[in-house]
């Protein structure tokens, strides 16, 4: 990772119509692992999306990797990798192979090129069985992991992840939590309920009612989270 990997928020506030979704959010941040936990409806997912321009700042400024999100929101999507809860949403092409290969589309690449990247990233996920098969036809869990593929192939330089193991069996769950902690070499933002997920990250984000309440060492934010909770 460069010092190009960095993630900043300064003041940062999202009013949907009359309450803030998020509240005066500074924060900066470098560290490659990034877990962000909190209650249903405390902002995690308007702080995820804000990453690759899907929510603009009403007030306030947000900086990814050197690029402003209200001003040059094509080239910050072409280096942030979004995986959504819902696979579905993520669909874009008939089959499981097209629709890996539509990631790659306007690189100037050959098709023996595209085929062969398809065939490993299917291969890496598990996915080479299914590859002629219809996307929407797979089950909850290989969609995700059909998600993750073509995010992945494209190699960006950012992934968020929003809640990417919530429709995953356990032993999916390992696989792709595995992938995304150990595996990955680009920078994380990984939105999660699963807090075993969120200590294995290098710190940890806890939001509460839009606002970042907490940041920090992942054990310890964990555990407070658990307690106030129990
Ligand atoms: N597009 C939208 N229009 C109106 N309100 C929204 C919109 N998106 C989010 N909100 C509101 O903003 C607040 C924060 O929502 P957000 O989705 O960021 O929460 P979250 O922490 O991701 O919750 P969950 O754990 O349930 O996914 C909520 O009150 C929500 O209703
Ligand atoms: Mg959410």
């Amino acid at each position: 990772m460069t010092s190009a990997s960095e993630i900043s928020f300064d003041g940062v506030s999202v009013d949907f119509g009359d309450r803030p979704a998020l509240s005066d959010v500074s924060v900066t941040l470098t560290e490659r692992r990034i877990g962000v936990i909190g209650s249903n409806g405390s902002g995690k997912s308007t702080f995820a999306r804000m990453l690759n321009a899907l929510v603009l700042p009403t007030t306030g400024q947000v900086r990814v990797h050197g690029l402003d999100p209200a001003g040059q929101a094509k080239q910050l999507r072409r280096r942030v990798g979004f995986i959504f809860s819902n696979p579905d949403a993520q669909i874009v092409m008939p089959t499981v192979a097209e629709d890996v290969a539509f990631s790659l589309r306007g690189r100037g690449l050959s098709r023996t090129e595209v085929a062969e990247r398809v065939a490993a990233t299917l291969e890496a996920y598990g996915l080479t069985a299914h590859s002629a098969a219809p996307a929407h036809g797979l089950s909850g869990g290989q969609k995700q992991l059909l998600a993750l593929s073509t995010v992945l192939i494209g190699e960006p330089d950012l992934v968020v992840a929003d809640e990417p193991t919530a429709m995953l069996d356990a032993a999916n769950t390992r696989r792709i939590g595995n992938h995304l902690l150990d595996e990955l070499t680009q920078q994380l933002v990984l939105v999660t309920h699963d807090l075993n997920l969120a200590r294995r990250c290098d710190v940890v984000l806890r939001f509460e009612e839009g606002r970042l309440v907490e940041r920090g060492e992942p054990d310890f934010v964990v555990d407070r989270y658990e307690r106030e909770h129990a």
